[in-house]
């Protein structure tokens, strides 16, 4: 057997595991340096791993509980394996997928749910033959490189996180996107996270994020469109060519990341995901929007 090899990848973060025949238990001592890494790179690619499904999920939970997707369309998921998400552009049982356009915007999983997944394990089946890449940002890097102004300022707000902000949502069955949503009411995060495990404070936005709370729309936005700028800038990025058999397992508490639409959406592209239970830290959000800019006018001039 090869030994167990870590390369680091990028710069931000990345770093590949060779030398683990993943289809197999993990002893203790192999799955703590896994860890180790997976704290210290980010995101771990695992090349070479075709696992079935039973495997897949065996691997991902040496890493946490298996998140058992019920904030999930029922049909998006493996018929006899709710763990596992399947994200693909082919027709299922006769129809479009559901799934063809999932992770097109800058997204932290299941940030719209009460309990952001702590990681994702995404095993790549079928891909065409050039692009259908994924990129990562790391959240760490975004935060730690803000001023300490602004960090001040973050460490004190919320978010609202929305799942009609999923973009392409609008294209699915109305039917589901409503289930999805009545499972899915509105929640709110802080937009500073503390990483349980390494104690470093990460940024919280990314694309889903509706406004920040006691903002005004317009303070809202400008602010939001900075953060997502500053996070996702090319220092801070990693960027993943998939080959079949890959298996990349990220920390979801310190990441966002986005399918890229890169690729000749005729060729077939099929993924398949476990998620890890994340720690329950959001509430539900009040129906209230964000007040407008002309609104906060308006109410100053009745009071003067
Ligand atoms: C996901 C996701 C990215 C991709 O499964 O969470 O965002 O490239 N997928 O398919
Ligand atoms: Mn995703």
């Amino acid at each position: 057997m090869p030994e167990l090899t870590i390369t680091p990848l990028g710069y931000a973060m990345g770093a590949a595991v060779t030398g683990l025949d993943l289809r197999r238990p993990l002893d203790d001592l192999t799955r703590r340096r896994l860890y180790d890494a997976w704290l210290k790179h980010v995101v771990l690619v695992f090349p070479g791993q075709p696992l079935t499904p039973e495997e897949h999920i065996a691997f991902s939970a040496n890493f946490g509980a298996l998140d058992d997707h019920d904030s999930q369309a029922p049909e998006t998921l493996l018929e006899g394996h709710r763990e596992i998400l399947v994200v693909t552009n082919k027709h299922r049982l006769g129809k479009p997928s559901g799934t063809r356009n999932t992770g097109r915007n800058w997204h932290t999983d299941l940030s719209y749910t009460m309990r952001p997944a702590k990681g994702s394990l995404l095993l790549c089946q079928e891909k065409p033959p050039v692009g259908g890449d994924t990129m990562w940002a790391n959240l760490t890097m975004a935060y730690e490189t803000l001023s300490p102004k602004m960090q001040a300022i973050l460490d004190g707000l919320e978010a609202v996180h929305d799942v009609t902000l999923v973009k392409g949502i609008g294209a699915r069955d109305p039917a589901i996107v409503q289930a999805m949503k009545q499972r899915n009411p509105a929640v709110v995060h802080p937009m500073v996270r503390v990483h349980p495990d390494t104690g470093r404070k990460s940024l919280l936005a990314g694309e889903r994020v509706s406004h920040i709370l006691g903002f005004s729309e317009e303070e809202s936005t400008a602010l939001l469109d900075f953060l997502n700028a500053h996070a996702t800038a090319p220092e801070f990025v990693y960027r993943h060519r998939w080959s079949v058999g890959d298996i990349v397992l990220w920390d979801n508490r310190c990441t966002c990341h986005v399918a890229l639409p890169d690729f000749d959406q005729t060729q077939p592209r099929l993924m398949l995901r476990c998620s890890l239970q994340g720690e329950s830290v959001g509430r539900l959000a009040e129906a209230a929007p964000a007040a407008t800019r002309e609104q906060m006018i308006q109410t100053v001039a009745s009071l003067s």
